[in-house]
């Protein structure tokens, strides 16, 4: 096991009603003036947005409120954010949505107290400061509630990048898994598989000796296949909607994580494909993962292996542990199209004539070297045939 620093200092509230606290949590967390910040609308049709605001009055909270965010959220109304946060001296931006409007809170709280362009931040640099965040979350994805990142659109060349900083970490999240009852089977799914990625951008790692952190993802692996099918035959599951809310927040918060490499190829080589074509990161994710599993399977095929008797219930065949890898992707592949995720490029919308762009902006976008690292490192050629085992 490496080293680690490991520090997660966001208060969860979790359970029904929890999102009566929002006022009161905002006052503990130093803010006196408010930016409520939310997505296309589900918040406002599902009577959250009016619950929250009645809870900010009773606390005597003032707030401003900027809607909008889209899905894979835009650099534009970013820069609406800080503007508004400006004039209207806010102090808190508290985010009500998914990880897209999470992600944009974040991007606003950050640029508000900076001076320079907020993309630098998307371009390398490290966020020291901003203005605290509290989210309310209300689909179990991203898990942005309790990371210290934040993933945002460029308009200028539709390329996406992510931007990392403890200071936005959330101050508080609030988790009630009722408010994700209402979406849609297609956004359950997609949220299953982007934690189910975030498992395993971990659990691809060249450390040794991480039983530890193994193990715990195994566990939330194991917890996604066993809830995923319920919560999709039936929404209102509160208790099977409980544990994937949960685990997604801790997929994602990095306890798994700490003192091992990790991958994100997949992640990276997805961004591209959601910045493209609008698509969904989770379904992009769907037809990501198993084309990248196949392309470097062969870099630690008993990793592969290990994941497929443990997770997925393959038999080992000691004398061929490359068929039992191949099991344990093609398991994975199977699971994500049961829940209702694309296959191929076709049915997410992606083109094979645009293989040459994505790979371009893929590996020398933005100061890139002309490849990707992680759990195996990919040059242009590799990104290409990924793609194009994808098709
Ligand atoms: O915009 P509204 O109207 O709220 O509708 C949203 C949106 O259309 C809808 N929705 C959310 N909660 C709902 C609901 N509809 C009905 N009932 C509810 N309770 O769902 C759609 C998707 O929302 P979005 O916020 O985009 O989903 P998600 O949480 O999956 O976030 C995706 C974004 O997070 C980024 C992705 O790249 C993508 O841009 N990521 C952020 C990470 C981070 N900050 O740590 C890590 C992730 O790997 C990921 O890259
Ligand atoms: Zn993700």
């Amino acid at each position: 096991m490496n080293n680690f620093t490991f520090y997660s200092p966001t208060f969860f509230s979790f359970g029904k009603d929890a999102e009566q606290q929002a006022g009161d949590l905002v006052k503990r967390f130093g803010g006196s003036k408010v930016l409520i910040h939310y997505g296309g609308g589900s918040v406002v049709r599902s009577g959250l947005l009016g619950r929250v605001k009645a809870s900010l009055d009773d606390a005597g909270v003032p707030y401003v409120e900027l809607g909008g965010v889209k899905p894979n959220p835009r650099s534009g109304l970013v820069y609406e954010g800080i503007e508004l946060c400006r004039r209207e001296d806010v102090d808190f931006v508290l985010a009500v949505g998914g990880g897209s409007t999470i992600d944009s809170s974040k991007a606003i709280a950050a640029g508000v107290i900076y001076d320079g362009d907020f993309w630098d931040f998307y371009s390398g640099k490290y966020i020291e400061k901003a203005l605290p965040v509290g989210t309310i979350l209300t689909i179990a994805a991203a898990g942005s509630e309790g990371s210290p990142d934040s993933v945002i659109t460029n308009e200028n060349g539709m390329f996406k990048r992510g931007a990392t900083g403890d200071a936005i970490r959330p101050k508080f999240s609030i988790l009630n898994p009722a408010l994700t009852q209402t979406l849609p089977a297609y956004q359950t799914a997609c949220g299953i598989t982007d934690i189910m990625a975030h498992l395993y951008e971990r659990y691809l790692t060249n450390t040794a000796e991480v039983e530890v952190t193994d193990r715990m993802i195994e566990a939330l692996l194991l917890t996604m296949i066993h809830e995923g099918p319920r919560v999709i035959e039936n929404p209102d599951h509160y208790d099977a909607r409980a544990n994937i809310m949960w685990a997604g927040m801790m997929a994602h918060n990095n306890s798994c994580g700490v003192g091992r490499s990790q991958d994100w190829n997949s992640h990276n080589i997805e961004h591209e494909l959601s910045a493209l074509y609008d698509c969904a990161h989770g379904a992009g994710l769907a037809v990501t993962m198993p084309a990248v599993f196949t392309y470097v399977m062969n870099h630690d095929v008993m990793r592969f292996a290990q994941i497929a008797v443990r997770v997925w219930g393959c038999q080992m065949d000691f004398a061929h542990p490359e068929a039992t890898a191949k099991a344990g992707i093609e398991a994975l592949r199977h699971f994500l199209i049961s829940i209702g995720m694309p296959k191929n490029f076709a049915e997410l919308g992606a083109k094979e004539e645009d293989i040459p762009k994505l790979v371009d902006v893929l590996c020398n976008g933005d100061g890139r070297p002309g490849s990707i690292s992680g759990f195996v490192t990919l040059n242009e050629q590799d990104c290409a045939k990924i793609y194009q085992l994808m098709v």
